[in-house]
């Protein structure tokens, strides 16, 4: 007797194996044989597998004919052929023992299908829907496929620091960890200063970006990754941010932008068909029912390559679209969301790499053009912009030069005693060298195209929620 996932069950190499399957029942159907088709999902595929339940099985009037949705149960018996439509297989039950019921009258997930809002009330009993797992299927390939790419190109997955005192985006906005408030220190019960909880009374942060303590590994070691939980203690309430993210970020000594680019351009095509190749079934669902412009864009990023256009050039685009946008476009502004659409939708339909944006807009890390126009400084970041997500990627070749990066960071009014270790890379070898960061949600949203980062992350944080 083996073990088998219902997906390894549906396949036709399985018939004539007897078998042991587990899982949730999705629909129960009685014949007028005295029989029953049952058919369960465990989570390893979107199909589920039919079970055919006869009338002689000891426990079928006190249990099976009871078996509705939601509850769980292990079959024994043979893989058969199936005469049924879209199935390959069905299961000729032996036996069925019930674990646990679940109240038809009380169970959320019934036949009628609920909005995704609903099922964000429901974070417990969501993957238990097809969309849900088909998501978290893809999701899990997407950081599979991530390890792969960089693990096949000798990159080192580097485990930088969650907890940190250093704010990579110089934007303020990080979640603290202590509190350090001379005023209101933190007390144990007998009235201590309870410095454990206060992080040991240094002033300390939840971590944006991995990319400064990356930067050193990369000034070391070469080619490194890190892939972790990231945070912003940004208040957006949008499609597109969420308090809490994975991000996945590589960093290479002695790559430029152009390098930089390249290594963006390679990885989102590897990922996309690593999906494409290992979750068709989830992919034609995602297609059928949640997005009708998914294969098409998708296409677009493992065929032809990616339209590169400077920040200048854009604007330019933009100004000349005759589009009437919300927000004005203007030199030295960023984009919105409605131009990036714009670019990426209308005007080049595919994924652009907008690069050398103003240097007034960026943060200090980026490298400075030389030759740039005088009035118009920019620095070397690179963006990529997908359809339907916006930016998915963001990076830059970094500043090398000690007294260049030092005049950034005080235009920036940023304390340059926090940054001495940063500063140090400079001082000692320094080299020039590149990276950037995925958003893994916004990809997972570009893959699937789900419209709500909050349904592509089993838990998401965003301003005011945490009841999970
Ligand atoms: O553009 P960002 O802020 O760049 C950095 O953090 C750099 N330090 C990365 C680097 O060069 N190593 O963020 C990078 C990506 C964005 O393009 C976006 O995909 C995602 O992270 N991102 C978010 N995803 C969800 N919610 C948010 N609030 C996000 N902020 C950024
Ligand atoms: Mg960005």
């Amino acid at each position: 007797m083996q073990r088998l996932s219902v997906k390894e069950a549906r396949l036709p190499e399985a018939i004539g194996q007897q078998v042991r399957l587990s899982g949730w029942v999705r629909t129960r159907r009685d014949s007028k044989g005295g029989f029953s088709f049952i058919e369960i999902n465990d989570g390893s595929s979107l199909g589920n597998i039919q079970i055919i339940a006869d009338g002689d099985l000891p426990n079928y009037e006190s249990e099976i004919k009871h078996l509705s949705a939601g509850s769980s149960l292990t079959v024994e018996g043979e893989v058969k052929q199936s005469g049924g439509k879209g199935q390959a297989t069905e299961i000729q039950a032996a036996s069925i023992v019930m674990h646990g019921t679940a109240d038809p009258e009380s169970y959320p997930l019934q036949k009628k299908r609920h909005s995704f809002e609903k099922l964000r009330e429901w974070a417990h009993l969501r993957p238990r829907t097809n969309t849900f797992g088909a998501v978290m299927r893809v999701r899990n390939r997407i950081s599979r496929s991530i390890h792969d790419f960089f693990q096949g190109e000798d990159f080192l997955w580097v485990h930088t620091p969650i907890i940190t005192a250093s704010d990579c985006e110089g934007a303020g906005e990080m979640f603290r960890v202590s509190t350090l408030d001379p005023a209101n220190p933190p007390k144990d019960d007998k009235g201590n200063i309870d410095y454990a909880r206060d992080f040991f009374g240094r002033a300390s942060y939840l971590t944006v970006s991995g990319q400064l303590e990356g930067e050193i590994y990369a000034t070391a070691l070469g080619k490194i990754y890190t892939f972790g939980p990231t945070f912003r203690a940004e208040n957006s309430n949008t499609s597109r941010h969420l308090a809490e993210f994975w991000m996945v970020e590589p960093e290479v000594a002695f790559y430029d932008l152009t390098d930089n680019m390249e290594l963006a351009e390679r990885f989102l095509k590897r990922i996309v068909s690593d999906v494409m190749a290992d979750c068709a079934e989830d992919m034609q669902f995602f297609q059928d029912r949640i997005d009708n412009t998914t294969f098409a864009k998708l296409e677009k990023v493992t065929e032809g390559k990616f339209q590169r256009v400077a920040y200048t050039d854009a604007i330019d685009i933009l100004e000349k679209s005759g589009q009437e946008f919300e927000f004005p476009v203007a030199w030295g502004h960023d984009l919105q969301a409605e131009h990036e659409r714009f670019l990426t939708e209308q005007h080049f339909e595919s994924p652009v790499i907008l690069y050398n944006y103003p240097a007034t807009i960026k943060p200090f890390y980026m490298k400075v053009n030389d030759d740039a126009e005088p009035d118009r400084p920019t620095v070397r970041a690179m963006d990529v912009l997908t359809p339907g997500v916006g930016e998915i990627i963001g990076g830059s070749q970094r500043e090398e030069r000690l007294d260049v990066l030092e005049d950034r960071m005080r235009q920036q009014d940023l304390n340059l005693d926090d940054y001495w270790w940063y500063r140090e890379l400079r001082e000692f070898g320094t080299v020039p060298h590149s990276g950037f960061g995925l958003g893994l949600e916004r990809m997972v949203q570009f893959v699937t195209g789900m419209a709500n980062i909050r349904d592509v992350i089993p838990f998401p944080r965003t301003p005011g929620s945490a009841e999970f």
